[in-house]
């Protein structure tokens, strides 16, 4: 499939198949993904994959969390954010609305109780980053997310990023014995989109360019 392709189709699927990815295919997804850019070539990213029985317990752990602690889905601004942005999110619930309506789910619980169970994938892929790092490393984690989603949908399989349980992070460390001084950037989900349920028809929209640039010629 041709790069441009895969930009324009991927999206983020929150309903996966139970099938289980085999081990080498999720390999060279990442082998792929590490040709990532990063500054000075530090490639400081760190992958921990949770498949099987683990992943259920990580899922089950993250919900319980949720439920103890109930900080859901948002993009955790420091300060109130301008109306632009705001306006983003908001149209982008309103456009879900129809598709969780036609699963009869409530979407608060359906998106946060979702994220914290990987939405069912079979693979649970935590991006961790070594807290010596300053924060602008996160940029290389970012770009390498890009291409894993990238990837991953040139495979045939959906991603969704997680970001939600990032708030639950303690839990994660606990449970997976992560080394305190590795730091959890990001969640991803993985697996084969279960093309039966409706809100993995939903495809969500961009902002005109011109939004976005600002020319100085
Ligand atoms: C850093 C990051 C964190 C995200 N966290 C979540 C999440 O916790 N739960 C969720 O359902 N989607 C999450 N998403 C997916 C976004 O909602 C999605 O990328 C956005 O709505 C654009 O849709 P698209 O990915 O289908 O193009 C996250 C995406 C990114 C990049």
């Amino acid at each position: 499939m041709d790069l441009l392709k895969v930009i324009k189709e991927r999206k983020s699927i929150r309903a996966f198949k139970p099938d289980p990815i085999p081990k080498e295919k999720i390999e060279e997804i990442l082998r792929l993904t590490i040709h990532a850019p990063s500054a000075i070539n530090l490639q400081p990213w760190e992958f921990i994959v949770v498949t099987g029985e683990e992943k259920e317990r990580l899922g089950r752990r993250l919900i319980k969390a949720y439920h103890e602690k109930q900080i859901a889905c948002s993009p955790g601004n420091v300060k109130p954010l301008p109306k632009t942005f705001g306006k983003r999110g908001a149209k982008t619930l309103e456009l879900m609305k129809p598709f969780f309506e036609e699963m009869g789910v409530n979407i608060n619980q359906y998106t946060n109780e979702g994220s914290c169970n990987f939405y069912g994938a079979p693979v649970a892929i935590l991006i961790c980053l070594d807290d010596s790092f300053p924060n602008a490393r996160l940029v290389d984690v970012g770009i390498a997310l890009g291409y894993l989603v990238l990837i991953a949908h040139e495979f045939g399989l959906g991603t969704c990023p997680i970001g939600l349980i990032i708030a639950y992070e303690d839990e994660i460390k606990d449970l997976l014995n992560i080394p305190e001084n590795k730091n959890v950037v990001i969640g991803v989900a993985l697996g084969y989109p279960d093309s039966n349920i409706p809100i993995n028809r939903f495809k969500s929209q961009r902002d005109n360019l011109e939004k976005f640039i600002r020319w100085i010629e």
